[in-house]
């Protein structure tokens, strides 16, 4: 099985990257912020809830997160590996996630981190603010998105440097260009 964190703050092309990414070697895409809006589109107790810390741009609470992501996974008995896109973001999902892979004798093989300054960040998820209806792309949210990463998620990267895992790439350049770099990554393996 083959696991691969896509990490990077909001709007750092995690998304985009673990489309293709997921499309070129067979594995199953999770993006924790797609499985919350889907729950919101269908306004399950869950949903209404998730919405309401989303559109704040804070993060669901740890448990509620792990709980969501162990029934998405155990979901894919089949899956030839996954890619996590968005999980984890703190400190206790990351020790959750470990613990659940090696359970089954898995692990993460990667976490690859794209790299990119705050003001192309926003830029982007402002321009994508215009078409995409998420109540999260809008400059006073995106700024609490930064700080929340800043704050809560971006830590992790020391973690993960310590397990031996980490991969940072540059994530500003042409869409293929970044993917050729991850490739590389994946391939080296
Ligand atoms: P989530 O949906 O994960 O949002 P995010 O982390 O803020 O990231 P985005 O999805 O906005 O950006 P991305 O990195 O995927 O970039 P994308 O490829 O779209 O989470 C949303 C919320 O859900 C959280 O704030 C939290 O409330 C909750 N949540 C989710 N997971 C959670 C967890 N684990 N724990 C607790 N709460 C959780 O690209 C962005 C834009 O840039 C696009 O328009 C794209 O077309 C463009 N773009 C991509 N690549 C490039 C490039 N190379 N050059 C130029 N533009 C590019
Ligand atoms: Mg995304």
């Amino acid at each position: 099985m083959l696991n691969l964190v896509i990490f990077g703050a909001p709007g750092s092309g995690k998304g985009t990257q673990s489309d293709l990414l997921s499309e070129k070697y067979g594995l199953f895409h999770i993006s924790t912020g797609d499985v919350l809006r889907e729950k919101i589109k269908n306004q399950t107790e869950l949903g209404k809830k998730a919405e309401e810390i989303i559109s704040k741009g804070q993060l669901i609470p740890d448990e509620l997160m792990i709980d969501i992501l162990l029934k998405v996974m155990s979901d894919q008995p089949e899956a030839k590996g996954f890619i996590f896109d968005g999980f984890p973001r703190t400190l206790p999902q990351a020790e959750a996630l470990s613990e659940m892979l090696q359970k089954n004798d898995n692990d993460i093989a990667a976490v690859i981190a794209l790299t990119v300054d705050e003001n192309e960040l926003v830029n982007r998820l402002l321009k994508r603010g215009e078409v995409s209806g998420r109540t999260d792309d809008n400059l006073e949210t995106i700024q609490k998105r930064l700080t929340v990463y800043r704050n809560q998620t971006e830590p992790l990267i020391g973690f993960y440097k310590q397990v031996g895992i980490f991969h940072g790439i540059d994530g500003i350049g042409t869409i293929d260009h970044i993917s050729g770099q991850i490739s590389a990554i994946i391939e080296a393996l």
